[in-house]
């Protein structure tokens, strides 16, 4: 990989990165306007982080942080975990933008900018009486953000220097969430759910679940984080399948924002949304120039937690953890599909992304072969699988199950399509996607009456 960034790159992010300066030291003459502030801190993230992974990329592969492409002729060692460099562009740069969505609080609590003729009394000023103005629970909110997204990235980069092992590594996630687990309990506490109207002759219309709703809360962030590691192992397809799902929380956002009329009831929360997402898009983008195919880098499972704990907790302090899993369906479907071989069911190799045919320089979905006979009713079930069209099987002469195709959607896809280049592949998938996911918005939207008694927005 090039590790110096050409006349135009340069030009361009440094063009880019004056233009959002420019922006920023504008919105300091105003009121703050944070929204644009995000954006503009979000262009910067692009920037730094563009520039970064191309600076960083050969210091990584000194330290070992690296890895082979498997699914090229030539398996030449690119860097990976670049996650790690996203994630420290990202973490600084929402650290940065606190005082913005602040602004406003800041100057009425202290009695400063707008409202400076205001005399105070040095005795007020010293025991700060006034800042009982100040929205603490929000900024206890943004901050409890911050520190679950620094744990899961701490994390995640010892998961990629050490390989922790699958079945403890699936519980980091519980982990960093208990910071913000603990904001949510003491700021909303809300443990209800509302039951929907066929149900609800039965359960009344909010059924309250207590302790359980954090424990589908730690869940939540266990399953968003996993889940996208484990949709992986064709160029770009981590980062893409991220950025589908931001791009449409911010379609989700922008709904409640600017359609529905001012002041809704939740647009503060979906305005908090949007200030975690921007940056990320910002960081993601640079990173998926990188990592489209051909990759020049690798992202690294820090990307993967890093990316589901940002939506897991932009879903759960958002308020918006149901229509959160309508948009993680293709990841939940995958994680079910793989279930045989997660829970050893079926053998499980190390690595399960397609195999590349040498001859045609097209991917072919891989396989796990079976050295021992598998047990009856696993063997009846693969090939049921198999007749559905779920899984591709192959029998001996005496029709005992020799191998299969490994269980995840990217090899399933190849089952169903045949052979492809390994960018079609990504599209296709990331088509998928995004078709599953603005259906979810819509039925979420649309179709909430059938099954509540009313839409939200
Ligand atoms: C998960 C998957 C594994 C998949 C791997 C690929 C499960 C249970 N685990 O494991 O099946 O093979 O991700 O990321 O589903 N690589 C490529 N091309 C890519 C991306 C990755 O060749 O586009 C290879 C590289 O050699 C890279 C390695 O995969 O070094 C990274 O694997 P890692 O993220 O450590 O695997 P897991 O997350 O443990
Ligand atoms: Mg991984």
């Amino acid at each position: 990989m090039a590790t110096r960034l050409s006349r135009t790159e340069s030009y361009s992010l440094l063009a880019l990165s004056l233009a959002c300066f420019g922006i920023l030291a504008n919105t300091l003459q105003g009121e703050g306007e944070p929204l644009i502030a995000s954006i503009a801190f979000s262009g910067l993230a692009f920037s730094f982080c563009y520039a970064l992974i191309r600076w960083l990329g050969n210091a990584f592969m000194h330290r070992g942080f690296k890895g082979k492409d498997l699914c090229k002729l030539k398996q030449t060692e690119i860097p990976e975990t670049m996650g790690a460099v996203c994630a420290m562009v990202y973490l600084s740069i929402i650290v940065v933008f606190i005082p913005w969505p602040f602004y406003k609080d800041i100057v009425a609590a202290t009695s400063g900018g707008g409202n400076r003729d205001v005399m105070k009394e040095i005795e007020q000023v010293e025991t700060g009486r006034l800042l009982h103005r100040f929205p603490h629970n929000k900024l206890a909110s943004y901050l409890s953000a911050i520190l679950s997204l620094q744990c899961i990235v701490l994390l995640g980069i010892g998961d990629d220097l050490f390989d922790i092992r699958w079945r403890h590594k699936v519980f980091i996630p519980a982990i960093a969430a208990i910071p913000m687990l603990i904001v949510y309990f003491v700021d909303f506490g809300v443990t209800q759910m509302v039951v929907p109207t066929p149900l609800r002759p039965y359960l009344g219309e909010l059924l309250d679940i207590g302790w359980l709703y954090y424990v589908y809360m730690a869940l939540l962030s266990i399953f968003s984080s996993n889940s996208i590691n484990i949709l992986a192992g064709i160029n770009g397809i981590e980062v893409a399948q991220s950025l589908v799902i931001a791009l449409l929380i911010v379609f989700n956002d922008c709904l409640y924002l600017f359609v529905t009329p001012y002041p809704h009831p939740a647009t503060d929360s979906h305005l908090f949304s949007l200030y975690l997402l921007l940056p990320f898009i910002g960081v993601s983008l640079a990173l998926l120039m990188h990592n489209w195919y051909p990759a020049k880098v690798f992202v690294g499972d820090t990307y993967c937690y890093f990316a589901g704990m940002v939506f897991a907790v932009d879903g759960i302090l958002g308020h918006f953890s149901k229509t959160l899993i309508l948009l993680l369906l293709p990841q939940g479907f995958n994680f079910i599909y793989s279930a045989p071989q997660l829970f050893h069911l079926v053998p499980c190799p190390r690595h399960r992304l397609p195999h590349l045919n040498p001859r045609t320089g097209l991917l072919e979905c891989s396989r796990a072969e079976f050295k021992k006979p598998l047990t009856r009713p696993i063997a009846e079930s693969l090939k049921l699988l198999h007749r559905l069209r779920m899984l591709d099987v192959e029998v001996d002469k005496e029709g005992t199950v020799v191998s299969c195709s490994n269980f995840t959607i990217i090899n399933l896809w190849l089952v169903w399509f045949g052979p492809m280049r390994e960018d079609q592949l990504a599209l296709g998938l990331l088509g998928f996607q995004t078709a599953v996911g603005l259906m979810g918005l819509f039925i979420r939207h649309r179709m909430a009456l059938l099954v509540f008694t009313q839409d939200n927005l």
